[in-house]
């Protein structure tokens, strides 16, 4: 879950409909929505699930602590940190250069999959291993075909690796923040389940069409496999009946976006 990060200003997108409300008359108001929102996510958990926080510094140690006293500090996982390149410096800090994603388990029973990511080093040359709690993944520059115009809007790559680490085959997500639906369109990709909310109807617009975007290009996929597989053939080939499969669990994501308050 990727929540409003408390940076106490307003968020601006694209148009004058891309923007969400990012000030907390307290630190308190933004906690107390933020323990609401644990708790039903420690509900709603499977006891083989597991819960990410998407945040910063402003709230990080806060909602670490949080977090312990929900999941527990022995199901704490990881602290990852998002480290993502792009954005300014100012001349009175160190330029911020990354996120936090905080990591709890729902038990000791929870499933991980470790992700693999192309070395860096000379040795091994771009070759695959597993990827380290420091995700190097540029942020969506201005020109990126995937953005949307939502602020704060995600890589899709991030959230790939997040979800394809955390969620097994088949597996359900919940982001009750999904603001574009950057995760429920990783999930989608990888063929899990998402559920998405969102307090902002312009998000759930955006996130819809992001999801209708995939279900689209992935039928027109599999119409060509099928195609090139079995030509002039009129039943569906096994590859078609699963991308329909596919869409339909796409439809049922976006069936479920709707607001959290
Ligand atoms: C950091 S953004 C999420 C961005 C998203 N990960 C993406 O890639 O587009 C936080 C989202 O939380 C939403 N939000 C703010 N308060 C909320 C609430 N009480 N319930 C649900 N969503 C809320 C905002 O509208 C915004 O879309």
């Amino acid at each position: 879950m990727d929540p409003p990060f408390a940076t106490g200003t307003r968020r601006r997108g694209r148009t004058a409909r891309d923007r969400f409300e990012d000030r907390w008359p307290s630190r308190e108001a933004h906690l107390d929505l933020m323990r609401r929102v644990l708790a039903e996510a420690h509900r709603v958990l499977r006891p083989t699930g597991s819960v990410l926080v998407h945040c910063d510094f402003r709230s990080c140690h806060h909602l670490w602590l949080e977090l312990e006293r929900r999941f527990g500090e022995a199901n704490a996982v990881n602290h990852l940190v998002w480290s993502y390149g792009l954005g300014g410096s100012g001349p009175r800090s160190f330029a911020r250069k990354h996120d936090d994603i905080l990591f709890f388990a729902r038990s000791e029973r929870y499933w991980f999959e470790a992700p693999m990511v192309p070395s860096r080093s000379r040795r091994m040359a771009g070759a695959p291993k597993k990827a380290t709690d420091v995700l190097e993944i540029p942020a969506i520059n201005n020109m990126a075909f995937e953005r949307c115009g939502w602020p704060t809007q995600k890589p899709l790559a991030l959230l790939e690796v997040l979800v394809g680490a955390c969620c097994p085959p088949g597996g359900v997500v919940l982001d009750p923040f999904c603001g574009s639906g950057t995760t429920l369109v990783a999930a989608a990709r990888l063929g899990r389940r998402a559920i998405g909310f969102d307090a902002s109807p312009r998000a759930i617009e955006l996130a819809t069409a992001r999801l209708r975007e995939f279900d689209g290009a992935s039928a027109q996929r599999a119409r060509a496999s099928a195609a090139a597989a079995a030509p002039g053939v009129g039943s569906p080939s096994p590859s078609t009946r699963a991308s329909r499969s596919r869409s339909r669990r796409v439809a049922s994501s976006r069936s479920a976006a709707t607001t959290l308050r």
